[in-house]
């Protein structure tokens, strides 16, 4: 053991072994602490406690750096396309032309759901948020595409089936959500180009893909595919270590995507900038209610629990929202007022006492209104863009000869042992 720690616990010293990671990264093993001193750690949050070992995503908060299987996201979002990072991510390199269009064809392949689904959409209330009903449709696709014969078919199948259809089952529940005729997808368009026309062709008014708008639609998807292990990829890894089948650990993953503090931050950040807009641009009452501790109000779309500079993927995101933009000739009253606020908050001592910066739902938002993405969709458009991760992630720990049952444990402080009172006598 040539690199180790020392823990000193009521005079006796352990030795516990340090890990180190292809980028320097280093962590204490504590596989075997409780078995040698009893002890177990504590860390809320899981704020410095490693989960597993992974080849995928690398990032670093204090560089602002993310690589994904050691390619920079800059180069990724320059010459990729989603459907490439997809590949890079699950198979760990980059597709040759062959390969890349076999996976095209096998996604075209896979993009019709089951029509009983959409009875499905019909009986949600009109006002169920688009992110439980996508849950629920992942989790149902088991059901409709019951397991395969070898384990090998069955994991290649599912990703695919999983990839093409969850973005037919989002362009779905919009068109139904809308009352509108559902639009099939199409064999001839891309990936991205074939959501939007999902989105927003009809019959009475065939949509036209707009090359600018399909260029930031890879992008934004790239941007999201992966982010090692934050809350939702953790919740499909966690989840998965009990051996459901993977649409359950995606339903799950997309579950945890949902909140605020998480995917949910990006339709946060355009109500919130609304808000502003609304209040004649009263930008110091925001900051003044994100700075005060009685108020549970955040500045949406600022801080990180890893990146304490500047997102790498929100400095990406505010350049493609100018350039689409500009390109579209759209003026939107949120960017301005986007742009206000974070050199506002950027130059307050608060903010920079507390390394907050904006994160990548900051601007994410206005890229989806210029293409006209309903805001109750944009944590949708972030679960599509994040679902390659979440599969390379559970790929990873299902290959992982020593996969083991996530279960922490837990420092108990309830009532020590207590007697049964009968209830006559309480
Ligand atoms: N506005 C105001 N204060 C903030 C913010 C914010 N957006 N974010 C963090 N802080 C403050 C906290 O109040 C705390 O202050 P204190 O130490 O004085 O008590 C300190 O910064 C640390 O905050 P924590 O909540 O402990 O940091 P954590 O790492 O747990 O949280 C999180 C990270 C959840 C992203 C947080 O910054 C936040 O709530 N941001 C707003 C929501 C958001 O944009 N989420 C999207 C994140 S990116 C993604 O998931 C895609």
């Amino acid at each position: 053991m040539d690199d180790y720690a020392k823990i000193i616990y009521k005079g006796k010293t352990y030795k516990l072994p340090v890990v180190t990671g292809s980028e320097g990264e280093k962590a204490i093993d504590i596989s075997t602490l409780r078995q040698k001193t009893g002890l177990i750690t504590l860390d809320p949050g899981f704020a410095n406690t490693g989960s597993c070992i992974s080849s995928i995503t690398f990032m670093s908060g204090e560089k602002g750096i993310l690589r994904y299987r050691g390619i920079p996201v800059e180069e990724l979002a320059r010459h990729s396309t989603f459907t490439e990072t997809a590949y890079l991510l699950i198979n760990g390199v980059l597709p040759t032309r062959k390969e890349l269009n076999r996976f095209s064809v096998l996604l075209n392949d896979n993009s019709l759901v089951h029509e009983d689904m959409q009875i499905f959409y019909q009986n949600f209330p009109r006002a169920s948020h688009p992110m439980g009903i996508l849950s629920s449709m992942v989790n149902a696709l088991r059901s409709f595409y019951p397991e395969l014969q070898t384990v090998e078919e069955e994991i290649n199948k599912t990703v695919t089936r999983l990839l093409s259809k969850m973005r037919t089952l989002a362009a779905m529940s919009y068109k139904i959500s809308m009352g509108h005729k559902v639009i099939y997808p199409r064999p001839d368009l891309p990936y991205c180009a074939n959501f939007l026309n999902m989105m927003f062709d009809s019959p009475v008014k065939p949509y036209r893909t707009h090359k600018e708008l399909v260029k930031a639609l890879n992008v934004f998807w790239i941007l999201h595919a992966d982010h090692e292990q934050n809350c939702s990829t953790s919740a499909v890894r966690v989840v998965g270590s009990g051996r459901v089948n993977l649409y359950a650990a995606i339903s799950a993953g997309i579950a945890a995507l949902w909140g605020p503090l998480h995917g949910g931050a990006n339709q946060a950040v355009i109500e919130m900038l609304s808000d502003i807009v609304k209040n004649n641009g009263d930008i110091d009452s925001v900051i003044k209610r994100a700075k005060d501790k009685n108020d549970p109000f955040r500045l949406m779309g600022f801080g990180h629990r890893v990146y304490k500079t500047y997102d790498p993927r929100a400095k990406i995101i505010k350049k493609t929202c100018d350039r689409v933009l500009k390109k579209l000739k759209i003026k939107d009253p949120l960017l301005d007022m986007a742009k206000e606020l974070e050199e506002r908050a950027l130059t307050d001592d608060y903010f920079i006492e507390h390394n907050l910066y904006p994160n990548i739902d900051f601007y994410s938002g206005i890229i989806l209104r210029a293409m006209g993405i309903p805001t109750n969709m944009f944590t949708v458009m972030f679960a599509i863009g994040r679902l390659p991760g979440w599969i390379a992630q559970w790929q990873e720990s299902a290959d992982d000869p020593k996969w083991r049952l996530s279960r922490p444990r837990q420092i108990y402080t309830g009532p020590t042992k207590s007697k049964y009172i009968p209830i006559d006598e309480r």
